[in-house]
Protein backbone atom coordinates (compact mmCIF):
# COMPACT_ATOMS: atom_id res chain seq x y z
CA UNK A 1 0.00 0.00 0.00
CA UNK A 2 1.15 3.43 -1.12
CA UNK A 3 2.60 5.64 2.40
CA UNK A 4 1.11 9.22 1.86
CA UNK A 5 4.69 10.20 3.05
CA UNK A 6 6.07 10.61 -0.08
CA UNK A 7 3.06 12.13 -1.47
CA UNK A 8 2.31 15.95 -2.13
CA UNK A 9 1.30 17.28 0.96
CA UNK A 10 0.00 20.43 -0.41
CA UNK A 11 -1.93 18.01 -2.66
CA UNK A 12 -2.96 15.24 -0.81
CA UNK A 13 -6.45 14.21 -2.66
CA UNK A 14 -4.92 14.67 -5.99
CA UNK A 15 -1.94 12.28 -4.89
CA UNK A 16 -4.60 9.92 -3.33
CA UNK A 17 -6.50 9.85 -6.87
CA UNK A 18 -3.03 8.86 -8.38
CA UNK A 19 -3.59 5.43 -7.16
CA UNK A 20 -6.77 4.48 -7.31
CA UNK A 21 -5.73 0.33 -7.22
CA UNK A 22 -4.17 0.92 -3.77
CA UNK A 23 -5.92 -1.70 -1.25
CA UNK A 24 -5.30 0.96 1.55
CA UNK A 25 -3.55 4.06 2.46
CA UNK A 26 -0.66 4.12 4.67
CA UNK A 27 -0.85 7.33 7.06
CA UNK A 28 2.47 8.15 9.07
CA UNK A 29 1.42 10.64 11.87
CA UNK A 30 5.25 11.66 13.91
CA UNK A 31 5.30 14.02 16.60
CA UNK A 32 8.62 14.72 16.26
CA UNK A 33 9.46 13.39 19.83
CA UNK A 34 9.21 9.56 19.25
CA UNK A 35 10.80 10.25 16.17
CA UNK A 36 12.90 13.55 15.01
CA UNK A 37 10.52 14.81 12.02
CA UNK A 38 6.78 15.99 12.35
CA UNK A 39 4.04 15.59 9.59
CA UNK A 40 0.33 15.55 10.41
CA UNK A 41 -2.56 14.53 12.88
CA UNK A 42 -5.71 13.95 13.51
CA UNK A 43 -7.15 17.19 11.09
CA UNK A 44 -5.31 16.12 8.38
CA UNK A 45 -6.66 12.34 8.75
CA UNK A 46 -10.07 13.67 9.27
CA UNK A 47 -9.81 15.91 6.09
CA UNK A 48 -8.09 12.64 4.34
CA UNK A 49 -11.04 10.94 5.51
CA UNK A 50 -13.32 12.65 4.00
CA UNK A 51 -12.26 12.85 0.30
CA UNK A 52 -11.56 8.79 0.15
CA UNK A 53 -13.39 5.18 1.20
CA UNK A 54 -10.36 3.86 0.87
CA UNK A 55 -9.02 1.63 4.04
CA UNK A 56 -7.03 4.04 6.22
CA UNK A 57 -3.62 2.63 7.69
CA UNK A 58 -2.86 4.82 10.55
CA UNK A 59 1.13 4.60 11.72
CA UNK A 60 1.51 6.38 14.70
CA UNK A 61 5.24 7.44 15.32
CA UNK A 62 4.08 9.48 18.44
CA UNK A 63 4.43 9.29 21.98
CA UNK A 64 1.55 8.61 24.39
CA UNK A 65 -0.41 6.50 21.83
CA UNK A 66 -2.04 5.88 25.23
CA UNK A 67 -3.46 9.17 24.69
CA UNK A 68 -3.88 9.50 20.93
CA UNK A 69 -4.72 6.40 19.25
CA UNK A 70 -8.32 5.75 19.95
CA UNK A 71 -9.01 9.43 18.08
CA UNK A 72 -7.70 7.85 15.30
CA UNK A 73 -10.13 5.04 14.97
CA UNK A 74 -13.00 7.37 16.27
CA UNK A 75 -11.96 9.15 12.94
CA UNK A 76 -13.14 6.12 10.98
CA UNK A 77 -9.71 4.49 10.14
CA UNK A 78 -10.09 1.13 9.59
CA UNK A 79 -6.20 0.48 11.13
CA UNK A 80 -4.57 1.97 13.87
CA UNK A 81 -0.81 0.56 14.76
CA UNK A 82 1.11 2.34 17.55
CA UNK A 83 4.92 1.50 18.34
CA UNK A 84 5.35 -0.91 21.35
CA UNK A 85 8.40 1.48 22.37
CA UNK A 86 6.18 3.89 23.32
CA UNK A 87 3.16 2.58 24.85
CA UNK A 88 2.68 2.57 28.46
CA UNK A 89 -0.25 -0.10 28.37
CA UNK A 90 -0.16 -2.04 25.26
CA UNK A 91 -2.46 -4.23 25.93
CA UNK A 92 -5.21 -1.94 27.33
CA UNK A 93 -4.82 0.33 24.07
CA UNK A 94 -4.91 -2.61 22.03
CA UNK A 95 -8.41 -3.17 23.35
CA UNK A 96 -9.35 0.17 23.33
CA UNK A 97 -8.66 0.57 19.80
CA UNK A 98 -10.64 -2.72 19.32
CA UNK A 99 -13.50 -1.41 21.01
CA UNK A 100 -13.57 1.61 18.46
CA UNK A 101 -13.89 -0.72 16.04
CA UNK A 102 -10.53 -0.47 14.39
CA UNK A 103 -8.17 -2.79 13.35
CA UNK A 104 -4.96 -2.71 15.68
CA UNK A 105 -1.63 -2.86 14.65
CA UNK A 106 1.47 -3.14 16.42
CA UNK A 107 4.60 -1.69 15.43
CA UNK A 108 8.43 -2.88 16.04
CA UNK A 109 11.63 -0.48 15.55
CA UNK A 110 14.20 -2.60 13.78
CA UNK A 111 16.32 -3.46 16.98
CA UNK A 112 13.17 -4.52 18.91
CA UNK A 113 12.76 -8.08 19.30
CA UNK A 114 9.59 -9.94 18.75
CA UNK A 115 10.33 -12.87 21.35
CA UNK A 116 9.46 -11.12 24.52
CA UNK A 117 6.19 -9.82 23.46
CA UNK A 118 4.51 -13.09 21.94
CA UNK A 119 1.78 -12.94 24.20
CA UNK A 120 0.86 -9.44 22.41
CA UNK A 121 -0.08 -11.59 19.46
CA UNK A 122 -3.49 -12.71 20.62
CA UNK A 123 -4.45 -8.72 21.51
CA UNK A 124 -3.59 -7.40 17.29
CA UNK A 125 -4.50 -7.59 14.56
CA UNK A 126 -1.35 -6.65 12.61
CA UNK A 127 2.33 -6.86 13.17
CA UNK A 128 4.52 -4.26 11.49
CA UNK A 129 8.29 -4.91 11.49
CA UNK A 130 9.66 -2.00 10.34
CA UNK A 131 12.68 -2.07 7.74
CA UNK A 132 14.32 1.05 8.48
CA UNK A 133 14.00 3.31 11.89
CA UNK A 134 11.34 5.32 11.36
CA UNK A 135 10.87 8.74 10.87
CA UNK A 136 12.07 9.21 7.25
CA UNK A 137 11.33 7.81 3.84
CA UNK A 138 13.67 7.17 1.05
CA UNK A 139 15.91 5.26 3.50
CA UNK A 140 17.59 1.28 2.69
CA UNK A 141 15.83 -1.43 3.72
CA UNK A 142 17.25 -2.89 6.74
CA UNK A 143 18.46 -6.48 6.14
CA UNK A 144 18.88 -7.84 9.41
CA UNK A 145 15.22 -7.04 10.51
CA UNK A 146 14.87 -10.37 7.68
CA UNK A 147 15.26 -12.99 10.44
CA UNK A 148 12.60 -11.58 12.29
CA UNK A 149 10.16 -11.20 9.84
CA UNK A 150 10.68 -14.60 10.16
CA UNK A 151 10.60 -15.66 13.27
CA UNK A 152 7.68 -13.38 13.60
CA UNK A 153 5.65 -15.54 11.05
CA UNK A 154 6.44 -18.45 12.93
CA UNK A 155 5.00 -17.50 15.92
CA UNK A 156 2.01 -16.41 14.51
CA UNK A 157 1.77 -19.46 13.12
CA UNK A 158 2.43 -21.32 15.67
CA UNK A 159 -0.29 -19.49 17.85
CA UNK A 160 -2.55 -20.47 14.93
CA UNK A 161 -3.95 -16.63 14.75
CA UNK A 162 -4.53 -14.28 11.40
CA UNK A 163 -2.63 -11.30 11.88
CA UNK A 164 -1.20 -9.26 8.93
CA UNK A 165 2.43 -8.75 8.71
CA UNK A 166 3.45 -5.73 7.66
CA UNK A 167 7.21 -4.22 6.31
CA UNK A 168 7.43 -0.70 6.06
CA UNK A 169 10.70 1.04 4.82
CA UNK A 170 12.74 0.57 2.09
CA UNK A 171 10.22 -1.23 0.41
CA UNK A 172 11.21 -1.56 -3.61
CA UNK A 173 10.89 -4.12 -6.25
CA UNK A 174 13.66 -6.04 -4.61
CA UNK A 175 12.98 -5.79 -1.03
CA UNK A 176 9.32 -6.43 -1.29
CA UNK A 177 10.07 -10.03 -2.72
CA UNK A 178 12.71 -10.90 -0.31
CA UNK A 179 10.09 -9.56 2.70
CA UNK A 180 7.27 -11.68 1.37
CA UNK A 181 9.46 -14.58 0.98
CA UNK A 182 10.33 -14.06 4.47
CA UNK A 183 6.64 -14.52 5.56
CA UNK A 184 5.43 -10.88 5.16
CA UNK A 185 2.51 -9.98 3.59
CA UNK A 186 1.40 -6.09 3.64
CA UNK A 187 4.19 -3.99 2.78
CA UNK A 188 4.33 -0.27 2.38
CA UNK A 189 6.07 1.53 0.33
CA UNK A 190 6.31 5.84 -0.09
CA UNK A 191 8.85 6.77 -2.23
CA UNK A 192 8.97 3.46 -4.30
CA UNK A 193 5.35 4.89 -5.42
CA UNK A 194 4.95 8.04 -5.53
CA UNK A 195 8.85 8.83 -6.42
CA UNK A 196 7.73 6.90 -9.77
CA UNK A 197 6.80 8.11 -12.65
CA UNK A 198 3.47 6.43 -13.12
CA UNK A 199 2.50 5.72 -8.98
CA UNK A 200 -1.02 3.23 -10.09
CA UNK A 201 1.19 1.24 -12.20
CA UNK A 202 4.23 0.96 -9.67
CA UNK A 203 1.26 0.03 -6.81
CA UNK A 204 0.68 -2.87 -9.35
CA UNK A 205 4.03 -3.60 -9.85
CA UNK A 206 5.06 -4.38 -6.49
CA UNK A 207 1.37 -6.58 -5.69
CA UNK A 208 3.08 -8.81 -8.59
CA UNK A 209 6.39 -8.51 -7.23
CA UNK A 210 5.04 -9.49 -3.97
CA UNK A 211 3.44 -12.75 -5.76
CA UNK A 212 5.93 -13.73 -7.07
C1 LIG B 1 8.96 5.87 7.78
C2 LIG B 1 7.52 5.60 7.49
C3 LIG B 1 7.26 4.95 6.19
C4 LIG B 1 7.77 5.69 4.99
C5 LIG B 1 8.41 4.67 4.11
O1 LIG B 1 9.18 6.02 9.12
O2 LIG B 1 6.93 4.80 8.48
O3 LIG B 1 5.88 4.61 6.03
O4 LIG B 1 6.79 6.38 4.25
O5 LIG B 1 9.01 5.32 3.05
P1 LIG B 1 9.89 4.52 1.96
O6 LIG B 1 8.97 3.52 1.32
O7 LIG B 1 10.31 5.60 1.04
O8 LIG B 1 11.01 3.88 2.70
ZN1 LIG C 1 4.87 4.08 8.06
Amino acid sequence: MPSLLSADFANLQQSIEQVPDADALHVDVMDNHFVPNLTLGLPVVEAIRNVTDKFLDIHLMIEDPDVWAPGYAEAGAESVTFHLEAARAPVRLAREIRAKGARVGLALKPATPIEPYAELLGEIDMLLIMTVEPGFGGQKFLDLTLPKITRSRELISKAGLDIWLQVDGGVSAETIERSAEAGADAFVAGSAVFGADDPNATVSSLRTAAAD
